[in-house]
């Protein structure tokens, strides 16, 4: 996502510039509104935050949001507001009056607001799956259901979905390998620079597995992770977003800055996890960490790689119920042979043992995202009717 200011002495202009950064937006300074009216309107450049610093600017503040509300959402800094500015304002839906003194506070937490959804209600849906820690399957499973959810003849609500994955494990992400698809997802090339982003460079970004399915994998290159700003991620989402009915993200372990701002801008979030009991602590605990955010909306937990007994049945169940009970859950088997014969075939299960167990494990998965997913299609038609 892109983000400005425009009307600021420099003093001012450096601390909002460092504040911007720390949360992950890195901020460009406009001299003027006619200059920022420009970069609202440059076509396929994504949304933008907008930071008006001018007491001079106040009046024109809901105007500006009122005109270019899709692409941007703006923000008055200041001590004071004439109650009928922050009205004119507040009821454009894309505009928010912050006060010097409490910046530091009020204007990560409008940011989070903003990029909530990151698809501004355009696009489809975004599910992201969150590891609760390394090496638990979350790009297998992110992989299967891509690969089951695109493959699915008219069935549910994504019938001829179009859908993309998208790997964020911008150092040494597996996505790739398990789908045997050649990566072309270097973001750390346009590093710096997310204006070059456009429909062409996403084009160039994917490789397609499948009719309906895309594939965003990063190159199996060292990257610094300082070369990938949050707001390159999130105008990439931006930009990708208009063309899938489904964008399903796997994240990185690792908690970075930007991980838990867009987990809040998806619309639900699949935290996956495994069935030891260090394994089921650490999941409950990403769990409790998610509550604290204000979305997204649904979360389901998924307990991978679970023991079962000779007659199939899960042996940690009980346990598992008495952790997560309230929570939707689901419990998907460990079967090292078949993810082994998968792997070796150079294809994911879903192609070589589609209806074994833990096929039918992971299309339970896929059918709780198809259900969250196909809702906010079905609203939007509705709405369009
Ligand atoms: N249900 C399962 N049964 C058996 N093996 C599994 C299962 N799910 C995943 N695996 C295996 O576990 C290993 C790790 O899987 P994967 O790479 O998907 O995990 P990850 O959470 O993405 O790891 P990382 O933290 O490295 O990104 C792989 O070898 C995969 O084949
Ligand atoms: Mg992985």
């Amino acid at each position: 996502m892109r983000s400005f200011i425009v009307g600021l002495d420099p003093g001012e202009g450096s601390r909002l510039a460092r504040l911007s950064s720390a949360i992950g937006f890195p901020i460009g300074v406009l001299p003027s509104l006619e200059v920022l009216g420009a970069e609202l309107t440059r076509p396929g450049a994504g949304r933008a935050l907008v930071l008006l610093a001018d007491p001079s600017l106040t009046r024109e503040a809901s105007r500006l949001a009122a005109a270019h509300g899709e692409a941007a959402f703006v923000v008055v800094l200041a001590d004071t507001i004439h109650p009928d500015d922050y009205k004119a304002l507040v009821r454009t839906g894309a505009g928010e009056w912050v006060q010097w003194g409490s910046c530091d506070v009020e204007l990560p937490e409008v940011v989070r607001r903003f990029a909530t959804p990151i698809h501004g209600g355009t696009g489809g849906s975004i599910v992201t799956f969150a590891p609760s820690k390394g090496g638990v399957g979350n790009t297998s499973l992110v992989a299967e259901v891509g690969v089951l959810l695109s493959g699915q003849k008219a069935a549910g609500g994504l019938a001829a979905a179009r859908i993309a994955v998208l790997d964020l494990n911008f150092q040494g992400g597996t996505l790739a390998d398990t789908l045997a698809i050649e990566p072309r997802f270097d973001l750390a090339e346009i590093a710096g620079r997310p204006e070059r982003l456009d429909e062409q460079l996403t084009e160039v970004f994917s490789s397609r597995y499948a009719d309906k399915l895309d594939v965003f994998a990063p190159p199996p290159r060292p990257v610094m992770l300082d070369d990938i700003a949050p707001n390159l991620i999130f105008t990439f989402l931006d930009t990708i977003g208009p063309r899938y009915d489904l964008v399903l993200v796997d994240l990185p372990s690792p908690a970075l800055g930007w991980t838990e701002t867009l987990i809040d801008g998806s619309d639900a979030v699949v935290v996956t996890g495994i069935a030891t009991v260090p394994g089921l602590r650490r999941l409950c605990d990403r769990l409790s960490q998610l509550d604290g955010l204000s979305g997204p909306a649904r979360c389901l937990a998924v307990v991978n790689q679970a023991e079962t007994d000779l007659m199939g049945r899960f042996v940690r169940r009980a346990e598992v119920d008495r952790l997560l009970g309230g929570r939707d859950n689901i419990l998907v088997r460990r079967d090292c042979a078949s993810m082994e014969m998968a792997a070796n075939a150079g294809q994911p299960l879903m192609e070589t043992a589609p209806d074994g167990r833990l096929g039918r494990d992971i299309r339970r998965v896929a059918k709780w995202i198809e259900a969250v997913a196909a809702r906010p299609a079905r609203l939007a038609k509705e709405s369009a009717a």
